[in-house]
């Protein structure tokens, strides 16, 4: 069976055959090796200084680490200004409610880029800290620009969160940016490992002012027990196997540059595909990540149906979030996915469409 859903992903040889190890005490020093191996090749993903960012492990899905992150680098006295086109943009300002994080939102259509006009006038209008932003929106595979809002953070001081859950490791990320205080993200999707682990890249400055509303996904005392080569709890010591192999192997196909390319041309081929079948995308190539893609539901075509006669011939898509379950479906092509395989979906989609 193929995953074409936004994780867990598909797996490489290389990576499941990884899961078989010897089993391992995480008070050992070999777990610690496997710990630092994972948090130095994450930063080496986007060639980052380990003086300046810190990558802070953690078990759990991606969820955890974007709420480590947000509970975390919000201070006490801090205000977030939270942006919303989506599924886990609503996630982010729910974190907020429930931690008594002082937030407000901005809430845009989930079939539009972010009112950039609208967000401006909200900076001005608040006393903020931080603006929270999902980079790539999975609901619609909408990429958000994030060049824009980091200048909106430079001219007012502020940081910048960014849920990088599903384009870390692919989209590009520009951590020069000063701004940029932290990204959030897990193992088993653009990086290809396994779900358990997931980890936030924090800039070391703004992890020094973490606040403490989390126990378990306490980012700052994960980030410190780390740095000693020690670790709070009992962490999913086989997710993080296949993380160290899928990063390893990650490195050895090229790096982020490669992976971009390769699921650029994976999702050109995909749509140009289903285009010449009368299947349109929901959201506009060029404002789309290259991980994920919202097709139109065929006239006549309830998803259900569809997702069947797929799955009977090997293929996982993925259904709409909500109400765009009626309109709308998706695919991704992250994971051990190659072009022959997409040939072979759309030969599918051809015949049952
Ligand atoms: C952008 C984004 N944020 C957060 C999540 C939540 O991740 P998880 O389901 O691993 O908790 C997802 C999952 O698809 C996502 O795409």
């Amino acid at each position: 069976m193929l995953l074409l859903n936004p994780g867990p992903v598909t797996l490489s040889e290389r990576v499941r055959r990884s899961l078989l190890q010897p089993d391992l005490c995480h008070r050992e020093s070999e777990f610690f090796a496997l710990q630092d191996e994972i948090r130095t090749r994450l930063l080496t993903t986007y060639d980052l200084d380990p003086k300046v960012w810190t990558a802070v492990l953690m078990t759990g899905s991606g969820t955890a680490a974007v709420e480590s992150m947000t509970a975390a680098l919000v201070p006490a006295k801090g205000r977030l200004l939270n942006l919303e086109n989506g599924v886990y943009g609503d996630r982010i300002a729910q974190m907020c409610s429930q931690y008594g994080i002082g937030h407000e939102r901005v809430i845009g259509s989930w079939m539009e880029p972010l009112d950039l006009k609208a967000i401006s006038a909200r900076l001005a209008e608040g006393q903020f800290t931080h603006i929270a932003v999902v980079h790539h929106e999975t609901t619609t595979g909408r990429l958000n620009d994030l060049e824009p809002l980091s200048k909106l953070c430079r001219e007012r001081g502020l940081g910048l969160l960014v849920d990088g859950v599903s384009s870390f490791g692919a989209e590009d990320i520009d951590f020069a940016d000063e701004s940029l205080h932290a990204v959030a993200a897990t193992a088993n999707k653009c990086l290809h490992g396994v779900p358990g682990a997931s980890f936030v890249i924090a800039r070391r400055t703004a992890l020094a002012q973490a606040a403490k509303r989390t126990y378990y996904l306490d980012l700052g005392r994960l980030a410190r027990m780390q740095d000693e080569r020690n670790t709070p709890f009992t962490p999913a010591v086989h997710a993080y196997y296949g993380l160290v192999e899928a990063l390893r192997e990650f490195a050895d196909e090229g790096g982020r540059g490669a992976r971009f390319k390769r699921y650029a041309a994976l999702a050109e081929q995909v749509r140009a595909g289903l285009a010449a079948l009368g299947i349109n995308p929901v959201v506009p190539p060029e404002q789309s990540s290259v991980v994920l893609r919202s097709y139109s539901l065929p006239a006549g075509t309830p998803y259900s149906k569809l997702h069947d006669a797929l799955k009977a011939e090997g293929f996982v898509i993925y259904a709409g979030q909500g109400d765009l379950s009626k309109t709308l479906f998706r695919i991704s092509t992250m994971g051990a996915v190659t072009s022959a395989d997409m040939n072979r979906l759309l030969k599918c989609f051809a015949q049952r469409v």
